[in-house]
């Protein structure tokens, strides 16, 4: 598994699995499924409901925690909610410490927010600490108010929406572009069957849904496709066996719509920063 190494020096693995909207109920049977099939890189969130079921397949797997790299996201404001939060976090995975804490929206209080992690930072309950959804001037505005620099951004990134104007920001910075809804969530369809991304599949002998994949990765995007159908768990897994070339890579470039396909949140659009 490839990694990429954040600016506090923790590693990450480059792909791993998603489970929003995954059923709480069901969750624990989808991640250890994936676990058996490889992934090292869980994501979750307060808001999934799925963080006990992640727990629940890492205890039940052979593996030892230190083999994973659970990632969750925070859904409170300000510095008391946030603290507490994180320890109920904790409880639900029952492990003393996650791999990465991300502020999961730019919240009216983010800066107390960040207050909480960064503690949590300083306290080994979290090995590294970052931002999701967060645009230039959010995170300008948190580094001028902060002491820990945040290792990463998960922002939608796909196709269609390929973050040209963020990335050289963030690259600049050194903080980790991570990619959610790598595939389109439900305009994965569209993008799937467009005749260049077929015409690549064909060439490499994969999936349209691989060489969308292998196309974040091969461009140092860490990316967490969702899936709960095993068959396309393991393919978006094995998207990594295979590479594209730099021309290929560029011409999928043609495809950036510069906008979001859920328009949220709005302070994501590219012409607010
Ligand atoms: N930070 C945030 O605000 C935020 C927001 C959204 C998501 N996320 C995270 O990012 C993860 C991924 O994003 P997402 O779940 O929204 O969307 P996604 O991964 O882009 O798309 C998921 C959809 O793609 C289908 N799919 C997956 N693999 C496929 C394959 N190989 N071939 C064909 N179809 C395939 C899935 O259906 P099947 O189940 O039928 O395969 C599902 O309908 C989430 O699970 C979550 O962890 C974060």
């Amino acid at each position: 598994m490839q990694n990429v190494t954040f600016n506090n020096g923790v590693q990450m693995p480059i792909l791993g699995y998603g489970t929003f909207q995954t059923p709480p109920a069901i969750t624990a049977e989808n991640v250890t499924n994936a676990i058996n099939l490889g992934y090292r890189s869980i994501d979750t969130a307060q808001v999934y409901g799925t963080e006990p079921g992640v727990g629940e397949a890492i205890a039940n797997s052979d593996l030892n925690r230190e083999q994973f790299f659970v990632t969750t996201k925070t859904q409170t404001d300000g510095y008391a909610a946030t603290k507490q939060g994180l320890d109920e976090s904790l409880t639900r995975l029952g492990s003393d410490y996650y791999d990465l804490v991300l502020i999961h929206w730019p919240t009216a209080h983010r800066l107390e927010t960040y207050r909480a992690l960064e503690d949590a930072y300083q306290a080994g309950k979290v090995r590294a600490i970052g931002l999701s959804n967060f645009n230039p001037n959010q995170i300008d505005d948190l580094l001028a108010n902060s002491h820990v620099k945040p290792v990463i951004d998960q922002v939608e990134t796909h196709l269609f929406w390929q973050q040209t104007k963020l990335r050289p920001y963030l690259a600049a910075q050194g903080i980790v572009h991570e990619a959610w809804a790598p595939l389109g969530e439900n305009f994965g369809r569209e993008m799937m069957n467009l005749p260049a991304v077929k015409a690549l599949a064909e060439k490499h002998h994969v999936t349209s849904a691989q060489v969308l994949l292998r196309w974040l990765t091969q461009q140092g995007i860490v990316t967490i496709p969702k899936s709960t159908n095993v068959k396309h768990v393991a393919a978006n897994l094995a998207s990594l066996d295979f590479s594209l070339t730099p021309d290929e890579i560029a011409s999928l470039r043609q495809f950036d719509r510069g906008h979001s396909i859920k328009d949220w949140p709005q302070s994501m659009r590219e012409d607010r920063y």
